[in-house]
């Protein structure tokens, strides 16, 4: 390829992210595998997890990247349309030397598997196969410790953060998909949601006392829709499945939770006006994707990196494992293991979220009125 025609390909899949908003000058970003950028890898001595090893990374950054996607993830082209850097994993940072410069662009405490709620919790109800312990408060915790060595006031932290954007989540969703993998009746299930949203609204609070202005909180995806589930799931009673194929009381629970999330974001908003905590509209920002495949280029419900199965996705076969192979086209696929999507994928969610409706009030409006407020300070 010459320097010219790679010049172009990299003009062409750009302009998704023009409507740049120069308002923010960093990220803090808490959650699990759909956001983290290097942090369960930095936190292991020796590669712990299938999305550290190839194809993962493949068609990005041509190599693995700690991340769960066959290229950037949601959080990167938020980044990118920030016209900031991609964020760093906290524990790569603190790794290195904890100073202001190291984590001026920001800083990303998300982990690979983390839940909302404690491990502890998930022990009393006999869910055991939690894989990690860095749930939300973890994060919150590595965060209070970073922003001791960014500001040394109440004053001084407020200014510190007054320009960034956080991103809460998303998270919570582990906090499900441990049950649920292990079968778990959804009624039983849904009696977590309550916990899983206080630990989210009291990070949020949280988060806000300690400086925090803008907070972006997305909700789940289509849970249905996704291979893993459609997998082990999987039933001849096809009154379980939308028109689309995707299952309907997996989709149904994932909107419970989105509206109570929601319910509480919005409370929320109520106690701090002067905040602003968005709510991020994953689930209907992914829904088009699964709805018109062919519409974006994609092929179906299938995923890309996997063997076997009607979804080619075997648990005991996963993507990163050797003799698994990806297929020859990633950006031709929604999902890319099972569990996680394509690059493409994610870049449609984030356009989504960023241009379109499925961030509310929408992003643009947040830049101006970020301007607007600033001006009035
Ligand atoms: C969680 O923490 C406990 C206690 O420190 C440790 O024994 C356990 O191995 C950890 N589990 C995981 C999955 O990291
Ligand atoms: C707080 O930190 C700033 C630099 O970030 C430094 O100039 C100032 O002396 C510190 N103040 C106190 C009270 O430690
Ligand atoms: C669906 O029915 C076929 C034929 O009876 C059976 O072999 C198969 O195991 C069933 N699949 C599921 C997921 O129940
Ligand atoms: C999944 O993989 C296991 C182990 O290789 C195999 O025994 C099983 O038959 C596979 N299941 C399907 C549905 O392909």
């Amino acid at each position: 390829m010459t320097l010219l025609s790679l010049f172009l390909v990299i003009a062409a899949s750009t302009p998704l992210f023009t409507a740049a908003c120069p308002s923010y000058s960093s990220i803090f970003s808490f959650g699990d595998s759909l956001a983290d950028t290097g942090n369960l890898y930095c936190s292991s001595s020796k590669p712990s997890n299938h999305c550290f090893f190839p194809p993962y990374g493949q068609t990005y950054f041509h190599h693995p990247s700690s991340r769960c996607s066959d290229g950037r993830l949601i959080i990167d082209f938020i980044a990118e349309s920030l016209g900031i850097p991609m964020v760093k994993p906290y524990l790569g940072i603190k790794n290195g030397v904890l100073e202001d410069s190291a984590a001026k662009d920001g800083a990303n405490f998300a982990v690979i598997g983390a839940t909302a709620l404690e491990v502890s919790y998930f022990e009393e109800r006999d869910v055991h196969n939690v894989a990690t312990n860095y749930s939300l408060t973890v994060q919150m915790n590595w965060f209070k410790e970073l922003l001791s060595a960014l500001c040394n006031s109440s004053e001084s932290c407020h200014d510190t953060l007054k320009n960034s954007l956080f991103l809460v989540g998303e998270i919570g969703g582990n906090d499900f998909n441990y049950p649920l993998f292990i079968r778990k009746s959804i009624e039983e299930v849904k009696t977590y949601v309550p916990d899983v949203i206080n630990a989210i609204t009291s990070s949020i609070n949280e988060l806000i006392d300690l400086g925090a202005h803008t907070l972006l909180v997305p909700g789940n995806f289509p849970l249905g829709c996704n291979a893993i589930y459609l997998t082990i799931y999987e039933t001849n009673d096809s009154n379980q499945y939308d028109s689309f194929g995707c299952l309907k009381w997996l989709n149904e629970f994932a909107k419970f939770y989105n509206q109570k999330l929601q319910y509480a974001i919005h409370k929320l908003g109520e106690i701090h006006p002067h905040a602003n905590i968005i709510y991020g509209d994953y689930y209907n920002a992914a829904l088009p994707l699964y709805h018109y495949p062919s519409k974006f280029g994609f092929l179906g419900l299938r995923t890309c990196c996997g063997m076997g199965g009607s979804y080619n996705y075997n648990i005991s076969e996963p993507c990163g494992k050797p003799g698994v192979i990806s297929c020859d086209d990633p950006s031709q696929y929604i999902g890319w293991d099972g569990i996680h999507l394509t690059e493409t994928a994610y870049r449609l969610i984030a356009d989504g979220i960023i241009n379109g409706p499925y961030f509310l009030p929408q992003f643009s409006n947040l830049c101006s009125m970020n301007l607007a407020m600033d001006r009035d300070m």
